[in-house]
């Protein structure tokens, strides 16, 4: 078993490099069984995520060649093997399979994806997608089975932007005939991301980045060299760190724009944030004003960054509100951060509301990281608190955070990962 062993209260210095984003790479990857040919992506994070989906290539007969941050994907001998659950069942994105077996061979049988427990995460949307194409839908042994004569452009009303309907329906329609329009679509930069690598494969989409997308269909996709974008909340959680510990740290290779809303909430907090075109400098502050925020769909607050942001705001002087809009289960790190003194109380009228009371210290326990982002939450936790902190359960953050050890110690963290 491996924990990680955090010696707290370090002051921060020097410079984090953001790796690609975890978000985008996940549907980027299977987005690539749409095209014939060999492809390269670059700017692909080393994480546990990454090797789920280069195993399930490698079951589908697709040739992966990976080297220091690239992919290289030969989807020429692609079969349309069933992925067996213990793969399907490793991540959320394991769904995008589903979408791009069936453009690619009109058919294709899956389980319910996986991802983390972090409330009820539907298929709904995906499948109302599926059907408005023309496909129709059995599920037998909690399998799904998905079958098409023909896929056609069709309309697309999503109930809610989900991001992995709007990708779904995006993988699709590029191969469907005629044209597809998804209205009340995500937004989020990771979508803009697998468009632009789809349009230069020969797909024609418009719209992405807009709540309405419009998709003429094409025959085939040709292959490509890509580079995914940088990871924006992984840009958030190391930016958070520097407000409650840098001494001015860099964080750099990031897109400020994707996490303005993070930063302008920073900024309103009295953090003390130089933000230029690919980087930003970021400074401990001692008086942190407390502040409300509510998490929903992108140019808001992520979700993703709730968690994260819950540790900082137990350092604010008062209290603070946090309204979690997206999951009815993400506040699993609550209990851990209260154990090492924290004053969080969730609301019992919703359920969905956090009123945090700081300033609080923090002091070193040991703790289980129960998903990706409480995972962060606690590292930060344990980042600033006295004594020693003993994180359980670190698959779940090296999922999605790539090399966050190394990035860490090389700025003056105190950090290991231990084996026992
Ligand atoms: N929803 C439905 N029906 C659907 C789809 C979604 O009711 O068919 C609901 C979900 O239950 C949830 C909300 O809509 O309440 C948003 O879900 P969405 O589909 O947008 O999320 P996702 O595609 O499953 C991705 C990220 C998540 C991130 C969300 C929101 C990937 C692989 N995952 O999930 O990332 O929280 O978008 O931005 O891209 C993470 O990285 O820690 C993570 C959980």
């Amino acid at each position: 078993m491996k924990l990680l062993k955090i010696i707290g209260n370090q002051e921060l210095t020097g410079s984090i490099r953001i790796s690609g984003a975890k978000n985008s790479a996940v549907a980027i990857i299977p987005a690539v069984l749409l095209s014939t040919g060999t492809t390269t992506i670059c700017n692909i994070p080393n994480i546990l995520d990454i090797d789920v989906l280069e195993d399930t290539l490698k079951h589908l007969n697709v040739s992966v060649k990976r080297a220091s941050g690239s992919m290289l994907i030969d989807t020429e001998k692609l079969q349309n093997n069933n992925i067996p659950v213990e793969l399907s069942s490793k991540l959320r994105a394991s769904y995008y399979f589903m979408a791009v077996l069936l453009a690619r061979f009109k058919h294709v049988e899956m389980y319910f994806p996986g991802g983390c427990q972090i409330g009820n995460r539907p298929i709904d949307q995906t499948l109302k997608a599926f059907k408005a194409f023309g496909a129709t839908i059995k599920n037998e042994d909690e399998k799904f089975i998905v079958d098409a004569k023909e896929l056609k452009g069709t309309e697309i009303k999503l109930d809610m932007p989900s991001v992995g309907a709007t990708i779904n329906a995006i993988l699709v329609g590029t191969l469907a005939s005629s044209k597809t329009k998804i209205l009340n679509a995500a937004k989020e930069p990771e979508i803009v991301d697998v468009c632009q690598m789809l349009n230069k494969m020969g797909a024609k989409i418009t719209g992405y980045g807009t709540d309405t997308i419009s998709i003429t269909g094409v025959k085939e996709l040709n292959s490509c060299n890509h580079d995914i974008i940088p990871d924006r909340i992984e840009a958030g959680t190391y930016t958070i760190i520097g407000s409650l510990l840098g001494n001015y740290l860099k964080i750099d290779n990031i897109i400020p724009n994707h996490i303005k809303s993070l930063t302008d909430k920073l900024i309103e907090m009295g953090i003390d944030i130089d933000i230029h075109e690919d980087y930003l400098i970021v400074n401990k502050n001692k008086d942190i004003k407390p502040i409300d925020i509510k998490t929903s769909y992108y140019p808001n607050f992520p979700t993703d960054l709730q968690q994260p942001f819950v540790t900082l705001l137990t350092q604010a002087q008062g209290i603070s509100h946090v309204t979690e809009t997206i999951y009815e289960n993400r506040f699993m790190n609550i209990p851990y951060l209260n154990e090492m003194g924290a004053k969080i109380e969730i609301d019992n009228k919703d359920s969905k509301t956090l009123n945090i009371v700081g300033k609080t210290p923090l002091k070193g326990t040991k703790v289980k990281a129960t998903d990706l982002r409480a995972g962060a939450s606690l590292l930060i936790a344990g980042l600033i608190a006295t004594g020693e902190t003993k994180i359980e359960e670190i698959n779940h953050i090296l999922r999605g955070y790539e090399e966050i050890v190394e990035k860490l110690t090389n700025v003056g963290a105190k950090i290991e990962i231990e084996e026992i």
